[in-house]
């Protein structure tokens, strides 16, 4: 199993390098097993016996591994899952209009707890070589699948949910956010 690293490590803090394509064995190899360890992560008997917490995106760093990657496993309507495998993810536009979790932000790196509202763009494009396709994407997010990615996009540059809450006023009220 993947150990994934605290945010007391310093690869949560640092900005990750672009990789080079096409990508290596081992590489792939380490993506697919990222998305692995969500998906059994979401398996409630699972993760309850290996004493894992329940995870929707993961980025390298998290492994230790200071490469411009990620995996998201979201579940959606229906038994649906939105599932990437990203190499080089990049925002190419994003809504002015904000959206935030009503019950903030967790993540796989972070065990304490962070309290407050963390506003990011409602709708993001992004652009990636995805390794479940083979190619070169363009993804449109909006809602809480745009939150995920821009929340594992942060990773990639060393930053964690919690350096975005406001310190002073970790509640404060962005009237024209959706609330999600
Ligand atoms: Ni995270």
């Amino acid at each position: 199993m993947l150990t994934i690293f605290k945010d007391t490590a310093k690869s949560l803090h640092e900005r990750s390098s672009p990789v080079e394509l096409p990508l290596t064995v081992a590489y792939k190899k380490t993506l697919l097993s990222m998305l692995e360890y969500l998906k059994k992560s979401q398996d409630k008997e699972y993760a309850e016996k290996h004493k894992i917490r329940e995870g929707v995106g993961l980025a390298a760093p998290q492994v230790g591994i200071n490469k411009r990657m990620l995996v998201v496993h979201i579940p959606g309507a229906e038994n649906t899952y939105v599932d990437y495998a990203l190499v080089n993810p990049r925002i190419v536009s994003n809504s002015v209009k904000k959206a935030y979790l009503s019950g903030g932000e967790g993540c796989l790196s972070v065990d304490s707890d962070h309290p407050g509202y963390i506003y990011r763009s409602n709708k993001v494009t992004i652009k990636a070589f995805d390794v479940l396709q083979n190619k070169e994407i363009e993804i449109a997010a909006q809602d809480y699948e745009a939150i995920v990615l821009q929340h594992e996009i942060d990773h990639l540059d060393g930053i964690l949910f919690y350096d975005r809450i406001n310190k002073l006023e970790p509640f404060k009220k962005d009237e024209n956010a959706i609330e999600i």
